[in-house]
């Protein structure tokens, strides 16, 4: 059994003055995917064409967390890929960085039937996924996209008109809830709101 202080003092003699203890006993995002992708947890599975777990760089900066797939994403397995998904897009080059430097990932991981909004039992059999991709990604900032996913990770029932824009804290991790894309494509004067948190998210990204 190695000491752990010599350990330590050998690591600084080596030059070595940071280092990150990687506790081994969660899944890496590959291993959590291959659960997730298989998961039979709520009725959804019986409906969904395809599971969609998430995307983008699993060290991501930045996290954002949508609401549940749509019609085009439970075909194509991929997070944000419809019109609301170009918007988003968007919003993400307002920031400065391209779409596959940050994480896109919904609350539930398959689509609920005619795009309803998501059940209370499918986010309750979801939501430890999502918290999971989170523990796993580490990023320095979410963005919640909508009410659904900022109500869910908060555990709060509260309009989105009235937290947008407002940083708060999640589990130590500063969390920015904006617009949803898909309100922001029937509310286009809400646009200008939206941009001025991706600056914010800019900033932080800066440091500032
Ligand atoms: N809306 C969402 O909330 N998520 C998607 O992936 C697409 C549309």
């Amino acid at each position: 059994m190695l000491d752990p202080k010599r350990f330590l003092t050998a690591l600084k003699n080596m030059g070595v003055d940071e280092y990150v203890f990687a506790a081994k006993d969660g899944p890496t995002l590959a291993e959590l995917k291959k659960t997730v992708l298989s998961c039979e947890r709520c009725p959804l599975a019986s409906t969904r064409k395809n599971v969609v777990f998430g995307e983008g760089d699993p060290k991501a900066a930045i996290v954002f967390v949508g609401e549940a797939p749509g019609e085009e994403e439970d075909n194509q397995g991929r997070p944000f890929v419809g019109r609301a998904g170009k918007l988003l897009d968007q919003l993400i080059e307002r920031i400065g960085i391209k779409r596959s430097d940050v994480f896109i990932c919904n609350v539930l991981k398959c689509r609920p039937p005619g795009n309803r909004d998501p059940e209370p039992r499918e986010v309750a059999s979801c939501k430890e996924y999502l918290l999971s991709q989170l523990d796993i990604i580490r990023p320095r900032i979410i963005c919640t996209l909508g009410r659904h996913a900022y109500n869910t990770l908060l555990e709060v029932d509260v309009p989105i008109t009235r937290i947008r824009g407002k940083m708060t804290v999640f589990r130590g991790t500063p969390l920015l809830p904006t617009y949803h894309p898909s309100y922001l494509l029937r509310s286009q004067n809400k646009i200008k709101d939206a941009w001025e948190d991706m600056e914010t998210l800019k900033e932080m990204l800066r440091g500032r």
